[in-house]
């Protein structure tokens, strides 16, 4: 290993830094961390985004229940149960089914079924990430009764501060804390991460994301530059407020999955979609600094494009065959190996 990294002043001082000499020690050390404790290997999670309807009102994101400029959809169960068959005849391994908060009776017995559909169609060989925000414990357990082994769930910033301008008051930072929680005492393989980038984040909040997410264990992260939307209210502040440039973000990201391998060997770690919307090239990049993960997006494509986090997320055309086949050549060209037919587990987790 190349740099020292034992401090949150190490990390503070890497985050801040250009020098070239130390990003190219950086990923050198985090391409080594990976190699050796997850192997030169990335694996697909089709992500379904089964809908953009949300009860939440976070200010940075596009669905947010506010925006009246959206055309809400929900697919049919049986078109989500499709593309996760897609998804099991093209070797993905595993799907994440993702969509806006909603927490009722009906949202919870829906997704029970969609998820027995799933574990049906593939001989429970298919693997399922949840990312349905902030639901009951019950309702958390009858998920994972019902065959879901993994929950993304990200804090987006560990700062309480920064989490209270970038939300409404009734959006609780506890309450978020204490479902990671549950969720970890459920036996999930659980996953959490942040938005890089966003106004008013200082480096030291960066650190003490990357901190917090040791402390509290996670097994899987997820974590992207913020991009912005135009119909969002942190959009107008964007305005007003000196912010990292979208470049700053998307370098600055890189440190963060970088210095996350180093900190979390054994980890799963997403090369985020929102990377790519700043490079073309950008999951990529993070895969050969310490991801790998990628959430090959197969939501009908009819959808997609209403599933708007941020201005310009990429909604390809073509068909998952074409999509996954040419991702999967531009992985290769960078390195790492694509495993099919595996759920790729977390090896962090303990069960
Ligand atoms: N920029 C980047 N990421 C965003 N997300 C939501 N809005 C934005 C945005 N404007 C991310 C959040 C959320 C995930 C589903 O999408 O981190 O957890």
């Amino acid at each position: 290993m190349r740099l020292n990294i034992e401090s949150k002043d190490d990390i503070i001082s890497i985050l801040d830094s250009d020098s070239r000499a130390l990003l190219h020690d950086l990923f050198a050390d985090s391409t080594e961390v990976k190699l050796h404790n997850v192997g030169a290997l990335t694996y697909y999670r089709g992500l379904i985004e089964l809908s953009n309807k949300c009860a939440k009102d976070c200010y940075y994101c596009g669905i947010r229940k506010s925006n009246d400029k959206i055309i809400r959809y929900d697919l049919d169960d049986k078109d989500v149960v499709e593309a996760a068959q897609c998804a099991y005849r093209l070797g993905l391994g595993s799907v994440a089914l993702q969509a806006g908060e909603i927490v009722s009776e009906k949202q919870t017995l829906r997704i029970t079924h969609i998820i027995e559909k799933i574990k049906a169609l593939s001989g429970g060989q298919l693997g399922i990430t949840l990312s349905l925000g902030e639901q009951s414990i019950e309702t958390y357990r009858q998920w994972k009764d019902a065959g879901a082994e993994r929950y993304l769930l990200r804090i987006e910033t560990s700062s309480r501060e920064l989490y209270s301008k970038l939300h409404p008051l009734d959006h609780s930072y506890d309450q978020r804390l204490e479902a990671l929680m549950a969720l970890r005492d459920l036996k999930y393989q659980v996953g959490s991460g942040v938005m890089v980038g966003l106004p008013y984040q200082t480096t030291e909040q960066l650190a003490d994301d990357l901190l917090f997410l040791k402390n509290i264990d996670i097994d899987m992260c997820g974590m992207g530059p913020y991009i912005e939307h135009v119909d969002t209210p942190l959009y107008q502040k964007s305005l007003e407020t000196t912010m990292l440039s979208l470049e700053e973000r998307f370098m600055t990201t890189l440190k963060m999955i970088a210095l996350l391998r180093i900190l979390m060997p054994t980890i799963n770690i997403a090369a985020a979609t929102s990377l790519e919307t700043i490079d073309r090239f950008g999951r990529e990049k993070a895969i050969k600094v310490g991801a790998n993960v990628v959430m090959p997006n197969i939501t009908p494509a009819f959808f997609k494009k209403n599933y708007s986090l941020y201005n310009n997320k990429p909604f390809g055309d073509q068909s998952n065959e074409e999509y996954i086949s040419v991702l999967t050549k531009r992985i290769e060209r960078s390195g790492d190996k694509v495993v099919f037919f595996k759920k790729g587990n977390s090896l962090h987790f303990k069960p």
